[in-house]
């Protein structure tokens, strides 16, 4: 894609009183950045600009070779910090698309359509719009007979502008030659004493540039994460958009409020997620699986077609097999267990042995008895099973139909 896109992530983030910069703060097991960076990226936008500052050397480190940073010093403001992209981008001959670091609704379906919107009116920019119930804090947007001619910031906002519930998400569209022409007149003559960047859209509309804007479909009550109150109520945004897709897509979530999935997560149809369930990033679960109450599924772990991860389990880096149960308070991690295998009550997977993490692996159709302690590397092949409370040493290799009870755990030969 043609369109050049730059994130704005300088900013100290004052309101998070936190020594993280602010665009390094997760919702929904991401950082606010790691988001946005994402969205931009699945548009197929190549040329990616960041604006860094607070926190640089976190924040660089965080962005790797996914975008170029550039450093605006001190931060000036929104304006300010697009004008620190001058060099790079002023003569970018497409579009700039232009997002604040601490958006992390925004997805690419959303930004498709708006740099769409743009491209098929021509105007010199396009504002993201959206209408929430509470518009403290954001930029109102001024429209007269419909047409828009200023971005009014709540400090600067007379009494009637601030009941103006449009406001501006942050994210725009701009013709990139004359954004930069029309940045450089932007003053800091504001209660913030800032360099705005909303400020070019009345300078845009003062010498005759066509500004549109595009409403957003968005129904959440938070646009940008300012204090910790804002990244819960992003938090819950993201969780509920992510639970009716998978609502849609036929799981069954019981308690919505109490659920937590990230962005991301692949659950097949028919399935159900009881409440208290943290569900992380990465994480595959198959059809017709019963997760929770109270099950903690970490990072990248698979869980396969009509399996059982129940009460009080967690389930770490693992991948689970088919219709595999495993019901009741047990710690799984870096696992490979089969298919049809039962794993008791309280089993724990022993993978760490202070230095590094070692391997489980279980095979079809295995039977762990109750409390059994798998000290990491084990491996136990089909059909094997071990007795109740058995605590199997490091390196035990339990072959094909065995069974092994006691501490340390022993091979028993069944009674004639
Ligand atoms: C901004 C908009 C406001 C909009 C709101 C949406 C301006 C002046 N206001 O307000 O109209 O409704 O976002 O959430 O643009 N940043 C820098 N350098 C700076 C200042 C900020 O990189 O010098 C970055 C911040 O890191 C942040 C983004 O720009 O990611 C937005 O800055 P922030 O201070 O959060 O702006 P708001 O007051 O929320
Ligand atoms: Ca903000």
């Amino acid at each position: 894609m043609k369109t050049a896109a730059l994130i704005l992530a300088a900013g100290k983030g004052v309101r998070m009183n936190s020594d993280l910069p602010k665009v390094l703060h997760l919702v929904s097991c991401k950082s606010l950045l790691g988001h946005i960076l994402g969205s931009v990226e699945e548009c197929g936008i190549r040329s990616i600009f960041v604006i860094v500052g607070h926190g640089e050397k976190e924040v660089r480190s965080f962005i790797g070779s996914r975008a170029k940073a550039i450093r605006q010093m001190p931060q000036l403001g929104t304006g300010h910090a697009v004008i620190c992209a001058k060099r790079e981008l002023q003569n970018w001959k497409n579009d700039l698309l232009i997002l604040p670091g601490d958006a992390p609704f925004i997805e690419s379906g959303m930004i498709r359509k708006l740099l769409e919107a743009h491209q098929k009116s021509c105007a010199g920019a396009t504002i993201l719009t959206a209408r929430v119930s509470d518009p403290k804090g954001y930029g109102r947007i001024l429209k007269e007979r419909g047409k828009i001619y200023a971005i009014r910031e709540e400090l600067d906002a007379s009494e009637s502008e601030r009941e103006i519930n449009e406001v501006n998400t942050g994210i725009y569209v701009f013709d990139t030659a004359r954004l930069f022409e029309h940045l450089v007149r932007v003053k800091s003559d504001n209660q913030k004493k800032e360099y705005y960047l909303t400020d070019v859209i009345d300078s845009f509309v003062s010498s005759g540039i066509d500004v549109q804007g595009f409403e957003s479909e968005f129904s959440g009550d938070v646009l940008g994460v300012n204090s910790r109150m804002d990244l819960s109520k992003m938090e819950k945004v993201i969780n509920q958009r992510e639970i009716e897709k998978h609502q849609r897509n036929g799981v069954t979530v019981v308690s919505p409020d109490n659920t937590w999935i990230a962005a991301g997560v692949k659950i097949g149809k028919d399935t159900t997620v009881y409440p208290f369930c943290w569900i992380e990033e990465g994480v595959v679960i198959g059809k017709n699986c019963l997760i929770g109450p109270s099950a903690t599924i970490r990072k990248n772990s698979k869980i396969e077609d009509g399996s059982t991860i129940g009460n009080f389990v967690e389930v770490t880096r693992s991948k689970i097999g088919k219709k595999t149960r495993i019901k009741h308070l047990s710690y799984i991690g870096d696992a490979e267990i089969g298919n049809n295998v039962n794993i008791g009550a309280g089993t724990i997977t022993a993978n760490f042995d202070g230095v590094k993490k070692n391997k489980t692996m279980i095979q079809d159709g295995s039977s762990i008895g109750s409390g059994t302690t798998l000290v990491a590397p084990v491996k136990l092949g089909k059909k094997s099973k071990t007795g109740a409370g058995s605590v199997l040493l490091k390196g035990t290799s339990v072959k094909s139909g065995e069974t092994f009870v006691g501490i340390p755990a022993k091979k028993i030969t069944k009674k004639k």
